[in-house]
């Protein structure tokens, strides 16, 4: 997997965030996580999807982000056997004269990336790809147990970050036994003696400024800490099926996660429950949007500054 950085550094200098189709070089939107978005770029290479992350502030930064990149990288494979999208990093110039980071990975198939696959499940399949999910996420935390208060890697587990690895076509019924991967591996968070690696500043970028001291005060501790926490991850991943309108599975996935969550001896076990569950959800559907609406009215302030937005918003996110 190489790509020419002079072509990308071509396609930057052309990239409109509000308009990603339609400059000379288009590119296509993949999909919206919580603070990035995803390119698919067939002039440059059909094959690849681009992130692209605009918040970094000078060399440093980068040095230091693409360090910690190859580290958490490094102990997913290595150490922890998790099965993760190999990436690579490249910079360009940003046109504010910042540099912009792309990771750039291997495209996935669309029907192989689970939170698009659980709309064409059935029930009895979703659960079977749960159950190799919440083995990945056991895999993890054991690491992670052994490591206590040393070094620990944090995951964010939730379904748009996973695909099956071994499913082929589509017209077949899934792989037995399911290979999941994970590849939402641009937010390296590791703590080293229960402190983070990952700068908080880089998050709080993206942030509209009339929002940060808000967010560093209340949400930071939060966002960084939930994924190191399993009993949390476990609980946003089952959140996450009521954005996915896939509530029906709700109940079996807790079930499901609770005899998983006896059985183990981990950290943060205890069960999960149903009204924990709705509530964390209705607590992270409301803060997400408003998040985002939030941003659009920075954006609009951009505009009217005259001063280019350099993020890609999503127009809106269903819930
Ligand atoms: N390598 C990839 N191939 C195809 N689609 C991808 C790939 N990586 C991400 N996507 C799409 O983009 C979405 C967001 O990507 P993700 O890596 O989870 O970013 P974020 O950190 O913003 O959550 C995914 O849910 C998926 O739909
Ligand atoms: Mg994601």
């Amino acid at each position: 997997m190489t790509v020419d950085q002079t072509r990308l550094q071509e396609f930057e200098d052309q990239f409109d965030p509000r308009r990603p189709e339609n400059g000379r070089i288009p590119a296509q939107v993949l999909g919206f996580g919580e603070i990035s978005a995803v390119l698919s770029i067939p002039d440059l290479d059909d094959g690849l999807a681009f992130k692209r992350m605009p918040m970094f502030e000078n060399e440093a930064e980068v040095t230091a982000y693409t360090a910690l990149y190859r580290e958490e990288m490094a102990l997913l494979e290595e150490e922890v056997g998790l099965n993760v999208a190999a990436g690579e990093l490249v910079q360009v110039m940003g046109g504010n004269g910042r540099p912009v980071l792309y990771l750039i990975q291997p495209k996935l198939p669309a029907h192989t990336i689970v939170h698009k696959a659980i709309h064409t499940l059935s029930a009895e399949e979703e659960m079977e790809v749960f159950a190799a999910v919440l083995r990945e996420i056991r895999q993890l935390f054991t690491f992670n147990q052994t490591h206590q208060g040393q070094l620990e890697i944090g995951l964010d587990a939730q379904l748009s970050n996973w695909a099956i690895a071994n499913w082929e076509n589509p017209a077949t019924p899934l792989p037995d036994p399911i290979q999941p991967i994970y590849f939402d591996t641009n937010t390296p968070l590791l703590q080293k003696n229960g402190v983070e690696q990952l700068d908080p500043e880089l998050f709080l970028r993206s942030a509209p400024s009339f929002l940060v001291p808000i967010v560093r005060h209340f949400f930071l501790e939060d966002v960084l800490t939930r994924y190191y926490n399993l009993h949390l991850v476990i609980t946003d991943l089952i959140a996450n099926l009521y954005k996915e309108q896939r509530a029906d599975l709700v109940p079996v996935c807790i079930a499901q996660a609770n005899t998983f969550l006896a059985e183990t001896d981990l950290p943060h076990n205890q069960p999960i429950t149903a009204k924990e569950v709705q509530a964390y959800y209705r607590e992270d559907a409301f803060i997400w949007r408003l998040y985002l609406s939030l941003r659009k009215t920075d954006r609009a302030l951009y505009r009217l500054r005259g001063k280019p937005y350099p993020y890609v918003l999503p127009e809106k996110i269903q819930r």
